[in-house]
C-alpha cells in the first residue's frame, strides 16, 4: 500500500455509502484487507504506509501505540458491519498485510479475524493470509496463527545473498525465510508464500538464480518476484542520487525476468500474474485475484483503501489520527470518489492485461483495439487469444507490461 493519498470527496462521518454502491453486493465476493503500520525498522527501499516505534514517538501519544492497535481495526470492522448492512456475504478472504502483522503478538492478528468472523462470518474455504518478516516468527507464533484460523502466510524473503540483503536494509541472515516454509508447514499452514526482490544494485544474474534456487528449494507453493522500484523520498533514493550505489537499469529487469521465469517453469510454478507464480490454482492468490477482478473489499486500518461497488475510499494515513477518529465514533475514511463507467472500464484494463486470462478484446475503444493489433504483430499478445477476443500477455509482452497497458487503454 503506497503512502501517499489521492485527493477526493469527504467520507460522511458514519462512513455510510451512496445506496448504488450496495446494489447487487449479494452477488460479488467480499474480501478484507487488515493494515499493520508498524515495522522494527525501515528497509530503504519501502514506501509502504508503516512506522517504527521511533518514528511514531511524539506523533500520535498513547492512541498510535501498538498495544491498542488490534482494538481499533475491530472497532472498524464494526463499523464496516454497520455500513455494509445486512450483507448475506460471508467473507471469502482476509489479507493481514504491512507494515510487519507479526510484530504484533499472535493473539492480536487471530482476535482481528475473529472480528471479522463474529461480525460477517467467514466462506467454509474462506483464505486468510498474513504476512510475516521471517525475523519475527517462531514455530509457536507461527502455531498460534494457524489454530487462530489462519491458512496462508507471506514472507518477505527478497533475496538469498546477503550483500544485497544489506542493501535493502534487511534485517533477516539468509536462510532463515527458507527455515520458516519449514516451520510454516510444520505448523500446519497448506499456501506459504516468499516474496523476492530483483534488480537490487549490486545484485548478479547468478545472485538473482541463486535466490530462485533457494525459494523454489524450501518447497513454497507461492512466489512473488517484484523488480525493485526505487520509490522517490526512500533512503534508496537519496543513496542512488549521491552516488553511493548505482541504479539498474531496464535491461537488468528484463533478463532477471526471464531467469525468473525460467526457473520457475522448470520447477513447475506457473505464472498466472505478471509478478506471480504458483504450483497450482489452489496456490494462487484469491484475496489479490479479488483486488485484480473488481470485487468488492474493506480495507481497515491507518491508510487502507476499500472498494465497494463502483466506490474507493481511503483511511487517514497516521496512526494516531487513525486511533482518533475511531475514539471518536467517527469513520477513518479520509476521502472517497465514485468510480465513472469509464475509469471501471480502464481499472479493468490495467488489472486485467497483467492476469494470464488476459482482458476481453470487447472493452477497448477503436484506439485501444488498434494499439492491441500493433501489440499482436510486435509479438507482445497471444495470437490465438486474440483470435478468441481476448488480450493476453506472452511472455516478451509481460516484460513489456506496462507500456501495452497504456496503449490499451486509449
Ligand atoms: C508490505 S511489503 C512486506 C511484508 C513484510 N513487511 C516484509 O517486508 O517482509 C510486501 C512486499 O512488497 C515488496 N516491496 C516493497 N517495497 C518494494 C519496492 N520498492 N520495490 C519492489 N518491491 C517492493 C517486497 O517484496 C515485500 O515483501
Ligand atoms: S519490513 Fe516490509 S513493510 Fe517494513 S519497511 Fe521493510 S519492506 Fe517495508
Amino acid at each position: 500500500m503506497p503512502s501517499v493519498l489521492p485527493d477526493g470527496e469527504t467520507v460522511p462521518d458514519d462512513g455510510a455509502l451512496p445506496p448504488h454502491a450496495l446494489e447487487g453486493a449479494g452477488e460479488r465476493p467480499l474480501g478484507f484487507y487488515l493494515h499493520v503500520p508498524y515495522c522494527a525498522t525501515r528497509c530503504g527501499y519501502c514506501d509502504f504506509n508503516t512506522y517504527t516505534a521511533g518514528e511514531l514517538r511524539g506523533t500520535g501519544g498513547v492512541l498510535a501505540s501498538r498495544d491498542n492497535y488490534a482494538e481499533q481495526v475491530v472497532e472498524e470492522i464494526r463499523l464496516a458491519r454497520k455500513v455494509l448492512g445486512d450483507d448475506p456475504r460471508p467473507v471469502r478472504t482476509v489479507f493481514v498485510g504491512g507494515g510487519t502483522p507479526t510484530l504484533l503478538a499472535a493473539g492480536d492478528l487471530v482476535r482481528m479475524l475473529a472480528a471479522v468472523r463474529e461480525e460477517f462470518g467467514l466462506a467454509d474455504d474462506a483464505e486468510v493470509t498474513t504476512e510475516a518478516n521471517p525475523d519475527s516468527v517462531n514455530p509457536a507464533y507461527l502455531a498460534e496463527l494457524r489454530a487462530g484460523g489462519f491458512n496462508r502466510i507471506s514472507f518477505g524473503m527478497q533475496s538469498a545473498k546477503q550483500h544485497v540483503l544489506k542493501i535493502l536494509d534487511r534485517t533477516h541472515t539468509p536462510g532463515r525465510p527458507e527455515a520458516c516454509v519449514g516451520e510454516a508447514r510444520d505448523a500446519g499452514f497448506e499456501h506459504v508464500n516468499l516474496d523476492l526482490i530483483y534488480g537490487t544494485p549490486g545484485e548478479t544474474d547468478d545472485d538473482w538464480r541463486a535466490s530462485l534456487d533457494a525459494a523454489i528449494g524450501a518447497g513454497p507453493d507461492h512466489v512473488s518476484a517484484y523488480a525493485l522500484i526505487v520509490e522517490e523520498g526512500t533512503q534508496l533514493a537519496r543513496r542512488i542520487r549521491r552516488g553511493e550505489v548505482p541504479m539498474t537499469d531496464d535491461d537488468v529487469h528484463a533478463d532477471r525476468y526471464l531467469i525468473a521465469e525460467e526457473a520457475f517453469e522448470k520447477a513447475g510454478f506457473s505464472w498466472y500474474e505478471v509478478s506471480n507464480w504458483a504450483t497450482s490454482e489452489a496456490g494462487r492468490c484469491l484475496h489479490n485475484e479479488l483486488y485484480w477482478r473488481g470485487a468488492d473489499w474493506w480495507g481497515a486500518g491507518p491508510g487502507a483503501h476499500s472498494h465497494v461497488g463502483g466506490v474507493r475510499w481511503w483511511n487517514v494515513k497516521h496512526p494516531g489520527a487513525y486511533a482518533a477518529a475511531l475514539a471518536e465514533g467517527r469513520s477513518p475514511g479520509a476521502g472517497r470518489e465514485i468510480l465513472s463507467e469509464e475509469d471501471r472500464r480502464v481499472e479493468r484494463i490495467l488489472l486485467e492485461l497483467r492476469l494470464r486470462d488476459g482482458v476481453e478484446l470487447s472493452i477497448l475503444k477503436p484506439a485501444g483495439l488498434a494499439a492491441a493489433g500493433r501489440a499482436l504483430s510486435d509479438g507482445l499478445l497471444d495470437p490465438a487469444a486474440h483470435e478468441a477476443g481476448r488480450a493476453v500477455l506472452t511472455l516478451r509482452g509481460r516484460l513489456l507490461a506496462d507500456a501495452v497497458v497504456r496503449d490499451l487503454v486509449d
